[in-house]
């Protein structure tokens, strides 16, 4: 079977499991990050190269205080402690996002997970985290009108592929989009990337959404014919 070089996940749904549980939201996301390890190790495990996932966006701050501080806190948690995993496991991990207006507690754990991680091989993980695409793609078109002012590119050498150099990060169109938790949309999620992605909508929150579930997206993915427009 054909496994897709990069698959992304929208992870939804963590809310709903705990609210469903009679738990406080927290607790699904709490749920959500043993999920994601689970998913991590079994991606690399099947061949997957580039695994990206949308851990928080741009408009998620207009959560409650106490949920974005939550989140916070279990980002910081899981790079702080799954640093020597990821090492073991030769897993390289990079952010995706802005970096304002995030926490310099949260910034500096980004940089030291990212700096202790760089020469890792096998997968790649981009934490899409404060990330959205449209300010992703307004961003990256600053850095192409900046390089066309300082003459480090022409206008007419850009094109679609090498303007993949000026997004947050340089890696190869997702192959396969997972979006977990019943919701049918792409909620400002790597739309540049995303261009001629298989998309799996799956009803399943993302807690519940399991090694044995990631296999049925990976056999969807198997089973398509993809034309690129052919
Ligand atoms: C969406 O569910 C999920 C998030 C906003 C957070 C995702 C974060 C994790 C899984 C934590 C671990 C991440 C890393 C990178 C270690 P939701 O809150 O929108 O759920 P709802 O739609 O049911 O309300």
């Amino acid at each position: 079977m054909e496994i897709p070089t990069h698959v992304a996940i929208i992870m939804d749904g963590n809310g709903r499991w705990a609210q469903e549980r009679g738990l406080k939201r927290s607790e699904g996301h709490k749920e959500g990050g043993k999920t994601l390890e689970k998913l991590l190790m079994h991606a690399k495990k099947c061949g997957i190269k580039y695994l990206s996932v949308y851990a928080f966006s741009t408009d998620n701050f207009k959560r409650s205080q106490e949920e974005v501080d939550y989140l916070m806190n279990l980002l910081i948690y899981y790079f702080k402690t799954k640093l020597q995993t990821l090492c073991k496991d030769d897993i390289k991990v990079v952010f995706s996002g802005r970096r304002e207006p995030l926490k310099e507690e949260v910034l500096k754990e980004m940089d030291n997970i990212t700096d202790k991680t760089k020469d890792n091989k096998t997968c790649l993980l981009n934490i899409c985290l404060n990330y959205g695409a449209q300010e992703e793609i307004v961003d990256a078109s600053l850095k192409v009108a900046e390089d066309i002012e300082n003459g480090t590119l022409k206008k007419e050498d850009l094109t679609r592929d090498n303007f993949y150099r000026y997004l947050y990060q340089d890696l190869p169109p997702i192959d396969l989009l997972i979006r977990t938790g019943k919701e049918h949309r792409l909620s400002n999620f790597m739309l540049y990337q995303a261009f001629y992605a298989e998309i799996y909508f799956v009803d399943t929150y993302f807690p519940d959404f399991l090694e044995d579930d990631l296999d049925k997206a990976l056999a969807y993915y198997g089973n398509r014919d993809r034309r690129f427009g052919l």
